[in-house]
């Protein structure tokens, strides 16, 4: 494939510069499977993933935890009438699918900005009760938080850009890329 096509369309390569290989990736989804099986040992943990960009994460993640009894589940919360003017309103998509009550919930997240998405999250699967819930992301990008929600796990800090790759997305493309680009301009 040439380079051109593993970009989303409308953009050219030369727009994308890689920022983190496969390699590293892998080193940190490592290093946060093992502490996830440290905590989690012998227990039961329910993991909830944020459609669509923790895909690729929670696959990785999830096949990497040992000695937890690992149930899998997702939501999908989006920002409607989101613009320059406005943070839009956020609505559930897709809810949970199962019953967390006392259980333990780890949210699984690639990407935390603002915080805003999170926070909504948190507070829903809150209300259902789980006997704890903890947060891991990928990647934190603390710069523009406007709520202040935190993860309990961070697999790498980076820097205030766009990103794509590894289940991030530019208007749905590149999702499938296994290194992360940052995009140069605009941004
Ligand atoms: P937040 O509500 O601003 O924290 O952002 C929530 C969502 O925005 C993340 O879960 C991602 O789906 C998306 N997002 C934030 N930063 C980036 C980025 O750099 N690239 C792609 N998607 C991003
Ligand atoms: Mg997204």
């Amino acid at each position: 494939m040439s380079e051109f096509l593993k970009f989303p369309s409308n953009f050219v390569s030369d727009q994308f510069v890689e920022y983190i290989d496969e390699s590293e990736i892998q080193t940190v989804v490592e290093s946060l499977a093992h502490t996830i099986s440290q905590k989690y040992k012998g227990q039961e943990l329910v993991l909830v993933g944020l459609l669509k960009g923790s895909m690729i994460f929670m696959s990785d993640l999830a096949r990497q935890i040992k000695n937890v009894k690992v149930y899998i589940d997702f939501m999908k919360v989006e920002a409607v009438g989101r613009s320059k003017e406005s943070n839009g309103t956020i609505v559930i998509s897709k809810d949970l699918s199962s019953d967390v009550l006392n259980k333990n919930v780890l949210i699984v997240e690639e990407i935390i900005d603002t915080g805003r998405a999170l926070n909504f999250v948190k507070e829903r699967i809150a209300q259902a009760e789980p006997s704890n819930i903890e947060v891991i992301t990928l990647f934190d990008k603390p710069y523009k938080r406007a709520v202040p929600v935190k993860a309990d796990y961070i697999g790498k800090q980076i820097e205030d850009q766009f990103v794509i790759g590894y289940g991030l997305d530019l208007d749905q493309y590149g999702r499938n890329m296994s290194e992360i680009y940052y995009l140069k301009y605009p941004n």
